[in-house]
């Protein structure tokens, strides 16, 4: 699979113990989302605590394709400059999405319901993933998609000139496609209703509230209902984005795994939406314990300190958390390999699909460093070795996927021998500063 550059290959060496305050970036998910809602409002929306991650990057350079003024003040703090509900310009270049299912997937849903034309593409993965999720609801609204073979990127939308609102049962468990018609439907005329079986990260509707959308949300026999009347004027808004309980996941499970550890990882945005692992880790008998729980910019936050844990157990992770903790099974994988014997992983098709075939991707470099993992379509297992019993000594291949990458990192760390990442250059698509955070932390990574 080409990359976005040159490979950086990176090897991970047994840890010291892991010692003091891991501060991880803003939340991903948050930050698309505000640059997004920032620039469908009119005036200025004033973001503090963006990921200025490659994903974010790339959304935030394409809210300016579509004639949103977007400016970077430094230190994470940005503006949008909004340009109102139906306001989108058409842009005059093919929009890059780069690494970025969530990028993509949400602009297409909001351009689609305006009067113009737009092509997007993206990177090898981007390139490889189905966007006939998106498409298939879109088209309901009025809006036609032309791209390759099975739907996949590179991809022209022709936007409806008079968009319809839609009710729309979402047939997988997924945000972005949630969000996506949820965003179309800010400028479609009357109510759009979004219904997901299972309750799948809410900050779209979240921050839709907050900017000012009449949006309700109601949990029904056919499962979560939410209605949105289209074409409000959005209030810009000032937003401080917590940091990323899925970046989080890195430092916090390395301590689990790396003998002598004791950190915290302060400011974690805990929506119940999101922090399935936590909770999937206390299960297994994880030390790991929430402080100073509040509440920052909307969001539930907390402090959390992990520390050492050598007798955690495997077990079967409920499917019905799946949503809850999608993006990370890859690094639980890893932490159950520490722990005592099975932990079963079911219910999780959706890895399949994302930045890599996340089942496939961690099962072998799990293999080629001595750990035993069964798998199925939707399902996979790892049978621990306890916490001193995992070989490592192999090469693992990241397949351009930011937390495959990560979680053969954090592997290495509790390891008895060191693990290779053959590229961990996509890791800045979502935690640029991870290499200097866990080395302060006592990683020691070295590159090729
Ligand atoms: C995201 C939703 C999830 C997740 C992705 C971010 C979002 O994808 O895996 O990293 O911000 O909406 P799906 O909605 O496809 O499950």
């Amino acid at each position: 699979m080409s990359g976005h550059g040159t490979p950086i290959p990176m090897t991970s060496h047994r840890a010291e113990p892991l010692k003091g305050v891991a501060e991880v970036p803003g939340d991903k998910s948050i930050s698309h989302r505000s640059l997004i809602l920032g620039a469908m409002a009119i005036g200025e929306t004033r973001i503090s605590g963006l990921l200025e991650g490659d994903d974010v990057l790339d959304t935030a350079k394409a809210m300016q394709a579509f004639g949103a003024e977007v400016v970077n003040h430094g230190g994470g703090k940005w503006s949008v400059f909004g340009v109102g509900v139906g306001g989108f310009a058409e842009p005059d270049q093919v929009i890059d999405c780069g690494n970025s299912g969530t990028g993509v997937r949400l602009i297409m849903g909001t351009m689609a319901t305006s009067p113009i034309t737009a092509t997007f593409t993206g990177d090898a993965s981007l390139n490889g993933r189905p966007m006939a999720r998106i498409t298939d609801p879109l088209a309901l609204f009025g809006a036609k998609a032309v791209g390759r073979k099975g739907g996949r990127l590179p991809m022209t939308i022709v936007g409806a000139a008079e968009p319809t609102p839609v009710r729309y049962v979402v047939p997988v468990p997924s945000a972005q496609v949630k969000s996506a018609v949820l965003l179309a439907g800010l400028n479609a005329p009357g109510k759009t209703v979004v219904i997901e079986k299972e309750a799948t990260r809410d900050h779209s509707e979240r921050m839709l509230a907050g900017f000012g959308a009449e949006i309700t949300v109601e949990d029904t026999e056919e499962g979560r209902v939410i209605t949105l009347t289209g074409r409000p004027e959005l209030q810009p808004q000032e937003i401080a984005v917590p940091r990323d309980p899925s970046s989080a996941a890195f430092p916090v499970c390395a301590a689990l795994i790396t003998p002598g550890s004791d950190v915290l990882v302060p400011g974690i945005g805990l929506n119940p939406t999101r922090a399935g692992l936590f909770y999937t880790l206390q299960d297994m008998g994880a030390d790991l314990t929430f402080e100073n729980p509040r509440e920052e910019g909307g969001e539930p936050v907390a402090d959390l300190r992990a520390k050492y844990s050598p007798d955690m157990q495997g077990i079967e992770v409920p499917p019905a958390r799946a949503a809850s903790m999608i993006d990370e099974y890859p690094v639980l994988s890893v932490v159950a390999s520490f722990a005592h014997g099975k932990t079963m992983m079911a219910g999780v098709k959706e890895l399949r699909v994302k930045e890599s075939d996340r089942i496939d991707a961690m099962a072998r470099g799990l293999r080629a460093n001595g750990v035993t993992v069964a798998e199925g379509e939707d399902w996979w297992s790892v049978e621990g070795l306890g916490p001193d019993g995992v070989p490592g000594g192999g090469t693992c291949e990241s397949f351009l996927d930011h937390r495959i990458a990560m979680s053969f990192m954090v592997m290495g760390m509790g390891a008895q021998n060191p693990v290779t990442v053959d590229d961990g250059s996509p890791i800045t698509t979502s935690f640029p500063i991870f290499e200097p955070l866990m080395t302060g932390l006592g990683a020691k990574f070295t590159r090729a």
